[in-house]
């Protein structure tokens, strides 16, 4: 079968320095596949090629079996890649609806009725829609990021380090929500993750970044303790 998201040969520099060598990755449709290593080994970077915010030097980026590498970042969201960027990214001085709105748009979908799915997933969105985005806890502001990701209806959800700051109840109710979109929405779910146990607890799927190169990969299961002192136990 086709892979959601197929990517070959990727690669990208910031100016001299090169962040992503020879990317190939495979992300099957209505799975959940991670991505980890440590700190600065590009994965934010690989992220933002695959969303178009940064552009290759070479390679291919395909959803679907369409090749996505020519389209600019407006024209991956509406081809159904939702992203929740590394440190959310909200605006603060919005409120929590108006936040959804600017989703939605990014989406080129008009449509609010998705609001509603949107706060049954996280209620305490509605509890304060009227609330300025800043006003929010960290968890908080986590959960509008991803449901002002929601709002453009992505077939391919990408999220940058999620649980980075955020207490263990509501990484919980995170992960249990992203099960639930793959399981009764059938999306597909690419993330950065550097907490071992929600990957084991959520992923099917993993790899492993180093210096711009994609050096492990397989099934979550096979993500041995070998591979986690290599590769990512600071
Ligand atoms: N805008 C930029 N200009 C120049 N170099 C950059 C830029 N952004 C990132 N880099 C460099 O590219 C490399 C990869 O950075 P990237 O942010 O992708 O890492 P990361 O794996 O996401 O790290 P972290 O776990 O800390 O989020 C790093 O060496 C970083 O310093
Ligand atoms: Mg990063």
């Amino acid at each position: 079968m086709t892979p959601l998201l197929k990517i070959q040969n990727l690669n990208f520099s910031y100016g001299e320095v090169q962040a992503l060598r020879d990317v190939k990755m495979e992300v099957p449709e209505k799975s959940i596949v991670c991505v980890m290593g440590r700190n600065g080994v590009g994965k934010t970077t690989l992220l933002r090629n695959i969303t178009g915010l940064e552009k290759p030097d070479s390679g291919e980026i395909q959803l679907g079996g369409k090749a996505m590498t020519h389209l600019p970042a407006y024209g991956r969201a509406r081809s159904g890649i939702g992203y929740v960027p590394q440190g959310r990214m909200i605006f603060p001085k919005l409120t929590v609806e108006e936040n959804l709105i600017i989703g939605l748009s990014g989406g080129g979908n008009q449509d609010t009725d998705i609001f509603d799915e949107i706060y049954d997933l996280f209620p305490v969105l509605q509890e304060m829609k009227s609330r300025r985005g800043g006003d929010l806890s960290g968890g908080q502001q986590q959960q509008l990021a991803i449901g002002r990701a929601l709002a453009t209806d992505p077939k391919l959800l990408i999220l940058d380090e999620p649980t980075e700051g955020i207490q263990p109840n509501i990484i919980q109710q995170i992960g249990k929500i992203l099960q639930h979109l793959v399981d009764e929405k059938d999306m597909t779910i690419l993330i950065v993750e550097q907490y071992l146990d929600f990957v084991r607890e959520f992923s099917h799927h993993f790899y492993i970044m180093n210096r711009g190169r994609i050096v492990e990969g397989g099934e979550t299961r096979s993500l041995t303790e070998e591979l986690v002192n290599n590769y990512l136990s600071v």
